[in-house]
């Protein structure tokens, strides 16, 4: 019977669609630790044991389904080898040179054939190949973003399997936590962890817009928060991690092409500004006493616009809290989150500064204080060429023309790209809009998506 990976993965797609979406919008609200959150859980587990993968909640709560090799030996090579080692550059090596050798790392020290031991723990063995994305979303986010990578990995899976491939290395589908950083504030939080990239104490520490902290919230979803932190074991055994996301631009659109491979990512971040000024009656109080915090913030958001425009570089205020939030009242606080990303850390600076230093020249000329924290700073990626040439390669013997793209976009595979080789599949979307619910990829593009991973994936891992 020939194997339709449309099918497959028609079939993943759908039992995931309806979680979390709210009907008013069509977008989609899958937090961290909430109860669309435990259901997206649930839907990865039942997804993992239809196909008979072994799944595992890591220490900081991301989830991990093994497909196993099929013999009961130790790994059989190095992850170094399994990430490009052997690929056209040979090297396997990330630009920075911070891949460490990993060969022998894990050791293959994981109990034989299942990497489960009989205590439910996970003895992660080297070489791993792991592919993968998130379910969390963006409030009112789109399907695809973080979704379709590992609806694709399962289905990638499937479709090897079909095929008859047994890998020779393990392979694993992973879906980190809290990626988009939409309820704690920092994004990429669940690979950050893994990697060492936040502290325990500062992680567990981060709250939501409730005030309840991640360490509450994970303690109330039955995950224990204690136990959170980088986990080397885990770490060692991967040998290369390759994301597939849909685009969030419409460059493939426009170069007429499916897939692409991506380059890099911008250095970008995320600054949390607190104005505090004095609550007051708006029909009451004469315009030269107030101290209403709205005035900085809004010469903030003019500022972000022109310095963006002047730098080269992007740079937004999508979420704003003023309270207490009458309407007839001027607001004691205003607290606000700039968003922004640029091509190069000088011309991120630069914005940053400038949007900085109106915020506050703002604040002193209407008697009010703004205080900054960085929530979530992500510097440059190039991902590692040696894996990059190599998965362009894999396509390329099957006829897949991909470009090569930078993006803006923050992603997982761009935290543990610090510590290990790791590449990006992109798949077009021409609506070119993400983070919103019109964000699109036609099924036909999805299912070549499912096959360019499946390629990767056998090259290697075979
Ligand atoms: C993640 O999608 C981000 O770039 O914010
Ligand atoms: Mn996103
Ligand atoms: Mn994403």
């Amino acid at each position: 019977m020939s194997f339709d990976s449309a099918t497959s993965l028609a079939g993943l797609w759908d039992s995931l669609l309806p979680i979390g979406r709210d009907d008013s919008t069509g977008g989609y609200r899958r937090f961290s630790w909430t109860p669309e959150d435990q259901q997206c859980r649930a839907w990865f587990t039942s997804a993992a044991a239809e196909r008979g993968l072994r799944t595992h909640s890591d220490r900081n709560g991301n989830l991990w389904a093994w497909w196993d090799w099929p013999d009961s030996s130790p790994g059989p090579a190095s992850a170094a080898d399994a990430a490009g080692g052997s690929g056209p550059s040979g090297s396997g090596v990330s630009p920075e040179g911070t891949v460490p050798p990993r060969a022998g790392a894990a050791g293959g020290s994981g109990p034989s054939g299942s990497g489960v031991s009989p205590g439910g723990t996970v003895a992660p063995r080297a070489g791993t190949v792991v592919t993968g994305s998130h379910l969390d979303s963006v409030p009112d986010g789109g399907a695809f973003d973080g979704p379709l990578g590992v609806v694709s990995a399962f289905a990638a899976i499937d479709l090897l399997r079909s095929r008859g491939f047994a890998p020779a290395r393990p392979v694993a589908v992973a879906a980190f936590c809290e990626e988009e950083g939409a309820r704690f504030g920092v994004a990429c939080l669940g690979s950050r962890l893994l990697t060492g990239a936040i502290t325990p104490d500062a992680a567990r520490a981060q709250r939501d817009v409730n005030g309840i902290s991640l360490a509450e919230a994970m303690a109330a979803a039955g995950h224990d928060p204690e136990g959170i932190g980088p986990d080397e074991d885990l770490l060692a055994s991967i040998g290369a991690y390759v994301e597939l996301h849909i685009e969030q631009g419409r460059a493939l659109a426009d170069l007429d092409c499916a897939i692409g491979i991506a380059e890099g990512i911008w250095p970008h971040g995320r600054w949390r500004l607190d104005f505090t000024g004095r609550a007051d009656h708006a029909g009451t109080a004469a315009l030269a006493g107030r101290h209403d915090p709205m005035l900085p913030y809004a010469a903030a958001v003019l500022a972000a616009r022109q310095a963006a425009a002047a730098n080269g570089t992007l740079a937004t205020f999508g979420k704003v809290i003023a309270e207490p939030g009458g309407a007839n009242a001027v607001c004691s606080t205003v607290t606000a989150w700039l968003d922004a990303r640029g091509p190069q850390e000088t011309a991120l600076r630069a914005t940053v500064d400038e949007v900085l230093a109106a915020a506050e020249r703002a604040a002193g000329l209407h008697g009010v204080t703004v205080a900054v924290r960085p929530e979530s700073i992500t510097p440059p990626v190039t991902f590692d060429p040696g894996l990059r040439e190599r998965v362009a390669a894999s396509l390329g013997a099957r006829g897949i023309t991909a470009p090569v793209l930078p993006t803006g976009a923050g992603h997982d595979a761009g935290v543990l790209s610090a510590l290990l080789p790791a590449a990006m599949l992109f798949v077009r979307n021409p609506s070119g809009v993400s983070h919103a619910p019109a964000e699109h990829a036609a099924a036909a593009d999805c299912a070549a998506g499912v096959e360019a991973l499946a390629a990767v994936l056998q090259d290697l891992a075979g």
